[in-house]
């Protein structure tokens, strides 16, 4: 028997919501389970390549695989242990860009395996082990329940999350560039303290932020998509970014500019054809800078993982 589940991609922080905010884009990873014919065979992990522009080979293929990690430690739940199975990762979601590759192939697997052995996990524990193998929850939470998500953490291990409606005509513009950037290097930069000032900044941006999400107001949106807790620090790494957020700044209908997640994505906000408006002149920009890039123009994912 196997299982197979679509899993969207998704970009976490939008700014000021570091490790706790994130929404799900649509673009998928499909991830297969299934029990091996041969019982012995042990560990079998395929990935399937489904665009041919991402690099998939940093993506291991044996224990340490995270679907595998997270598979195990469902199995440990139940009490069991994993011997003979196979996992099928048919990548589309770029890796290591900021986009969730990470936490789709997590979110994936265990869901696949969850069906596999007949559900003994309800959502609350699958999305507790997601979060403890990715280590923040603001990427496996809107891959699981698709749309716009707040989470967080609790101290013993469980999730608590929300799910805020996502204005329809908010848009999100993906910029995608053809260099990886490694989370861990991306955390690695960051100070061990905020200053008091820089953290109030970011609690009264993250409040106003799902406010105006919730209340559907552009104006004070653009207010929010501010951050002095990550931003400032992963800059440097992000080739093209604090351009960007010049060139934008005060653009009609583009309600703000973010790091996707850890980066190298860049996540712009808009309304109407505000993206449209000035896609040219961001492609220029790019050009200039000498960084390729894919950019995307998409609607928020609202359904998150489903079985296929
Ligand atoms: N919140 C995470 C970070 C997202 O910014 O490091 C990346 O997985």
């Amino acid at each position: 028997m196997k299982v197979s589940v679509k899993v969207p991609a998704t970009t976490a922080n939008l700014g000021p919501g570091f490790d706790c905010l994130g929404l799900a884009l649509p673009i998928y990873n499909e991830i297969t389970v299934e029990e091996t014919v041969m019982p012995g065979s042990g560990i079998e992990i395929n990935i399937i390549e489904d665009t041919e522009t991402y690099d998939i080979l940093s993506i291991p293929k044996d224990e340490n695989n995270i679907a595998y990690k997270a598979i195990e430690l469902l199995y440990n739940f139940i009490g069991q242990s994993v011997s003979d199975i196979k996992i099928t990762i048919k990548t589309n979601i770029p890796v290591a860009r900021g986009l969730g590759s990470s936490a789709s192939v997590i979110v994936g697997g265990l869901m696949a395996a969850n069906k596999l052995l007949g559900n003994p996990a309800d959502d609350a524990v699958l999305l507790s082990i997601a979060s403890e193998v990715e280590g923040h929850p603001d990427n496996v939470t809107p891959a699981m329940f698709g749309g716009f998500c707040l989470a967080s953490m609790e101290d013993d291990g469980s999730v608590v999350y929300s799910k805020i409606s996502w204005p329809d005509d908010w848009k999100l513009t993906v910029i995608i560039p053809d260099y990886e950037l490694d989370t861990m290097i991306a955390r690695s930069v960051l100070p061990e303290s905020i200053p008091v000032k820089d953290s109030a900044f970011n609690i009264r941006k993250c409040a106003m932020l799902v406010d105006s999400v919730y209340r559907h107001d552009s104006e004070m949106m653009k207010k929010c998509l501010k951050d002095k807790l990550h931003q400032p620090y992963r800059e440097r790494l992000i080739k093209g970014f604090k351009e960007l957020t010049e060139f934008l700044e005060n653009k009609d209908d583009i309600l703000g500019c973010v790091i996707s997640g850890a980066g190298p994505s860049i996540l712009v906000i808009s309304e109407k054809n505000g993206f449209e408006k000035v896609e040219n002149e961001v492609v220029n920009l790019f050009t200039e800078l000498n960084v390729n890039c894919d950019i995307r123009t998409l609607n928020i994912e609202n359904e998150g993982t489903k079985v296929i």
